[in-house]
């Protein structure tokens, strides 16, 4: 069976504090819960890692990091490389969040480079994909995702695409509350997955985990994790507070 996840991005939200308030928030809630074996991930800034690495180690919480360096070490001011984030206590990375495709420039050539740094450093890819709500009009939706894909995972391994997670994200449902219908969900994820059996054959792409994300609260993940082929959510504005996150986790 697949894996089912539910991570947390914090987007650049929260102080040391009160990150650190939060992440305990989430652990002490998970407290003699039994969450259908369900993955929690915390996603928070690059500043509260370590701290919060500490404040979970003990529970069966993930930490994943929102970015990392295309680079491994050397002159390259203000980033922060793969092996930085496991020596913090990393064990997951997002890459090609839509925020930095569209706000930082990143694109497939540099998420390619990302993603051999986070495999390397044994680290977990939390590999983003989603169209904006021009591509979806103009029926452009499905060779988009295709493109991002092909582009971005493609090259792998079977043995490294075993490791990567995937998160759909449709950019027009991000921060807007306009989450993509269960329908919707589906219809793309099943496309994702067909997409990754051709590349990577039937079996690799039935274990890989492929996320939802946008607009997802504890009000409408239900519907959306009963779909076949979404495994779980990429939670933003919901994250941030633990109950609701705890809550969407229960939604399986
Ligand atoms: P929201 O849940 O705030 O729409 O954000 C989704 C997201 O971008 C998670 O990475």
């Amino acid at each position: 069976m697949r894996q089912k996840i539910v991570a947390g991005n914090w987007k650049m939200n929260t102080s040391i504090a009160s990150g650190l308030e939060l992440a305990q928030a989430v652990k002490t809630g998970l407290e003699g819960k039994s969450l259908n074996d369900v993955k929690l991930i915390l996603a928070p800034p690059f500043t509260h890692l370590h701290a919060i690495g500490e404040v979970i180690k003990d529970s069966p919480l993930g930490l994943a990091a929102q970015n990392t360096a295309s680079e491994k070490s050397g002159a390259y001011t203000g980033e922060v490389s793969a092996e930085m984030l496991a020596s913090a206590g990393v064990g997951y990375v997002i890459l090609g969040h839509s925020e930095r495709r569209k706000y930082y420039h990143e694109n497939d050539e540099l998420l390619v480079q990302k993603l051999t740094r986070v495999l390397e450093a044994g680290l977990t890819p939390i590999f983003c994909i989603g169209e904006e709500l021009e591509d979806r009009e103009k029926g452009n939706h499905f060779a988009l995702v295709k493109s991002q894909l092909k582009n971005g995972l493609f090259h792998c391994s079977p043995e490294d695409f075993a490791k990567v997670i995937i998160a759909y994200e449709p950019v027009w449902a991000i921060g807007t509350g306009l989450t993509a219908s269960p329908e919707q969900a589906e219809e793309m994820h099943a496309f994702i997955r067909e997409e990754l059996s051709a590349a990577f054959g039937a079996e690799n792409a039935n274990a890989c985990s492929i996320l939802y994300g946008g607009s997802c609260k504890a009000s409408n993940a239900r519907e959306l994790f009963a779909q076949p082929n979404v495994d779980g959510g990429l939670i933003g504005g919901a994250s941030l507070q633990a109950d609701e996150f705890i809550r969407i986790a229960e939604s399986f």
